[in-house]
């Protein structure tokens, strides 16, 4: 996995159909999709339940590219070595799941997988700072983690800004995850990140049987999160 700055669109499996999940993986590579988010949820964390290890061990070779894992569970630490095992390229632990997040990305960088640090809207930037050493992504979630199809927070739009100028040259990601639309993704484009999750946005009018409609979805993310770039770029 080497570093790229491109946009990157990263559907998030949440809003696939639950009883088809290896078919709904290929589909979305198939249309156009660079990553596959999987949105692991404990009803602790968070309060919803979804899947663990083991859904994700059984998707993976479902998936020819990265599986980027996003972990809304505490504790994290018991469960990072089955994730990693489970075959996840990026595996995201949120800076609120417990007071220990700087042994928790060293112990995600051991397994040899990407170390991922989610923040929730409520949260600021100041922790990233002590943590930049250890990070290869950064999620801005733009919505409260839990639900898919919820309404993107805008006010996260001037926290992305921030993080792009506090990260420089380091070969991080920014992600953003949640309320992304072909609306909303220039502003966070244009603000510096370049992994776009979007679960609703994709999988909206398409189904396995029926998938043209997430590669149309996936083209218009991508295009408007390209345009703002080059608009950001001409401004210059
Ligand atoms: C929210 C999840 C997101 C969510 C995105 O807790 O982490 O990945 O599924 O869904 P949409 O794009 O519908 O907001
Ligand atoms: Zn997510």
């Amino acid at each position: 996995m080497s570093f790229d700055r491109r946009i990157k669109i990263a559907p998030s499996i949440l809003s696939a159909d639950f009883a088809n999940f290896g078919a709904e993986c290929r589909a979305i590579e198939a249309q156009g999709c660079d990553w596959v988010h999987v949105d692991v949820m404990d009803g602790h964390f968070v309060p919803n339940l979804t899947f663990g290890p083991a859904m994700c061990a059984a998707i993976r070779p479902h998936i020819k590219g990265v599986m980027d894992v996003h972990l809304m569970i505490a504790p994290v630490d018991p469960y990072i070595e089955a994730f990693a095992a489970a075959g996840a390229d990026v595996i995201t632990a949120h800076l609120e799941a417990g007071p220990h997040i700087h042994r928790t990305l060293q112990a995600i960088r051991g397994t040899g997988r990407k170390a991922g640090l989610a923040l929730n809207p409520g949260t600021g930037l100041d922790a990233v700072s002590h943590l930049l050493d250890l990070l290869d992504l950064v999620c801005i979630m733009t919505v409260n983690p839990g639900f898919g199809g919820q309404k993107f927070i805008a006010s996260q739009v001037d926290k992305v800004r921030d993080l792009r100028a506090m990260i420089g040259d380091r070969p991080i990601h920014i992600e953003i995850d949640g309320g992304v639309t072909p609306e909303t993704a220039p502003l966070v484009a244009a603000a510096g990140a370049d992994v776009l999750v979007a679960g609703s946005a994709v999988f909206k009018g398409g189904s396995v049987d029926n998938p043209e409609p997430y590669g149309a979805n996936i083209r218009a993310i991508r295009a408007a999160a390209e345009a703002s770039l080059g608009q950001a770029f001409a401004a210059k």
